[in-house]
């Protein structure tokens, strides 16, 4: 679905044919400081490194990137010094960051093959040890080569990376090649997700995402069961027909069952929404920027992303996704504003905007999870509401819990992957406003005073007592419309690594 990756590798020695060579440089009060590796290179191109050093304004800031053509002394066409900044101050993300910032350059210098001197000493200096360092770079750095170009059939060669193989030389080559192993099954589980997110419409519907899904997680021994519009009917799964209704294309619910924990432990699970094109339905959305709407499935691309990083790295947790997949269109058959539908759970919701469908997804697919899988806790993700991103913007994500240690489990887990959640509060009278005189409740509160509330308390009438619930609104964090460390302009994966992490920390 996408160019290949870059491979990476770690070795003691470093590699033979490199085009490019990668050294470091800290930055102390007087500016670059070279690492020994940075020195001895110096030594060997006859000063060419000090030199270009003291030419330019590099001064080993955090992701400072210095390239020095066509060296003296050695093979390489470039060396690019990359500087840490302070070594006091590096952690975990500093190291993907880095990462991130020099695969861009190594394509953009057209490098094959290029060899990192990883500076184990300086790294050591840092919050963690130099493996860990070194597996998040490595880790910054592929995550940052995603690309997603399968419909770009002219793109000139010279517009394509280059980058085949980033081989990091560093001393305990056997650690870092291990830290990194679980990170890069992440990375294949967030490319997933990304490519699912990313795809279009006309190719990706209930149908053939619900196949795509049997096809990446069955192999890596998650039961997945699909249920039709047909499975859905006999269940009463009213409120995600009705959306599914108007279009050709009919809803699918898919549940991913993983058993990498103690037999009998009640699981965790993650819902997520999965609008594969979002018209708005009768309640028809503007024209101009509808084709955004492809990743109204982001919630659930997501939970699959996940549910594949977590198998692919043997997760030893029991963990349930489950997508509700569904089409909103508008046509003769279309659900329409003043319906009212009838949910799994039994309660009765009038429609009073077919474009609130969401919530209408989300609320049959997590009844369904309860009954059937009887999860401890329950975090869901979905593009929810527009209100999410005049609220947050685009840098966090917005979430809503019934249980506040649950969101700060959450929330810590976002500060460490770089995947920041912001927590939202829930208010009585915000569930009052979603009565209705003629059903157990309408879609809208018919305002637009807290929306991405509103929504969330929807939600929170399908949640059974006694379950911990958390909802991740990510309508401003699916797509990017600009680059990010180890996210490439485009769909971002976001909720794969924090929701990893959270399970790494919380169920393992
Ligand atoms: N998928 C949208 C929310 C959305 C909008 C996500 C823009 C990303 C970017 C959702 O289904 C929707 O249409 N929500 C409505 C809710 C409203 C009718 C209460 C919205 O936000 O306008
Ligand atoms: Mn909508
Ligand atoms: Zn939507």
């Amino acid at each position: 679905m996408t160019s290949t990756p870059a491979k990476i590798q770690f070795d003691q020695k470093p590699a033979k044919n490199a085009d490019t060579l990668v050294v470091f440089a800290t930055e102390d009060g007087k500016g670059a400081r070279l690492t020994a590796a940075a020195a001895a290179l110096d030594g060997k191109t006859k000063g060419a490194i000090k030199r270009a050093v003291a030419a330019s304004d590099f001064a080993g800031k955090k992701a400072q990137l210095l390239v020095i053509p066509g060296p003296d002394g050695v093979s390489a066409g470039h060396i690019i010094v990359a500087g840490l900044g302070k070594p006091a101050d590096l952690g975990t993300l500093c190291f993907e960051k880095i990462g991130s910032a020099l695969s861009a350059q190594l394509n953009a210098r057209k490098s094959v093959q290029a060899d990192v001197s990883f500076p184990d000493d300086e790294a050591k200096a840092g919050k963690i040890s130099a493996d860990e360092a070194a597996a998040h770079f490595a880790l910054g750095a592929l995550l940052n080569t995603y690309r997603f170009d399968k419909y770009l059939t002219r793109e000139p060669k010279d517009k394509k990376p280059t980058l085949k193989t980033l081989h990091v030389t560093v001393k305990d080559a056997a650690r870092a090649r291990k830290a990194f192993s679980a990170g890069q099954k992440v990375a294949e589980g967030a490319f997933l997700t990304r490519d699912l997110v990313s795809e279009v419409p006309n190719v990706l519907y209930p149908e053939s995402f619900a196949a795509i899904i049997k096809k990446e997680l069955a192999p890596l021994g998650v039961e997945v069961k699909v249920l039709t519009d047909k499975d859905m009917t006999k269940l009463g799964m009213g409120a995600i027909l009705a959306v599914g209704r108007g279009s050709a294309r009919l809803p699918r619910l898919v549940s991913m069952e993983y058993k990498g924990g103690k037999k009998g432990q009640r699981p965790v699970a993650f819902v997520g929404k999965g609008v594969t094109f979002d018209t708005g339905g009768i309640s028809l959305k503007p024209g101009p920027g509808m084709e955004e709407m492809k990743w109204d499935m982001a919630g659930a691309g997501t939970v699959v992303g996940l549910m594949k990083a977590l198998a692919a790295r043997g997760a030893k947790a029991n963990v349930i996704g489950i997508v509700g997949l569904a089409e909103n269109m508008p046509s003769g058959e279309a659900y329409r504003p003043g319906d009212i539908v009838t949910s799994m759970s039994g309660q009765t919701i009038e429609v009073h905007n077919t474009d609130a469908e969401g919530r209408l997804v989300l609320c049959d697919a997590l009844w369904y999870v309860q009954e059937k899988f009887k999860p401890t806790h329950i975090v869901d993700l979905a593009t929810l509401t527009g209100a999410m991103i005049i609220a947050l913007g685009h840098e966090y994500a917005g979430v809503f819990a019934n249980d506040d240690g649950f969101a700060q489990e959450l929330v810590s887990a976002g500060k460490a992957t770089g995947e920041a959640l912001w927590q939202m509060p829930l208010h009585e009278a915000w569930d009052k406003a979603i009565d209705s005189p003629a059903a157990d409740m309408k879609n809208i509160s018919g305002g637009r005073d807290a929306g991405s509330a509103i929504g969330a308390h929807f939600l929170k009438r399908f949640i059974q007592d006694g379950v911990k619930w958390a909802h991740l609104d990510i309508a401003g964090v699916a797509w990017s419309n600009k680059d990010r460390p180890g996210v490439p302009k485009g769909a971002s994966s976001f909720g794969v690594r924090l929701l990893d992490k959270y399970v790494a920390d919380n169920w393992e």
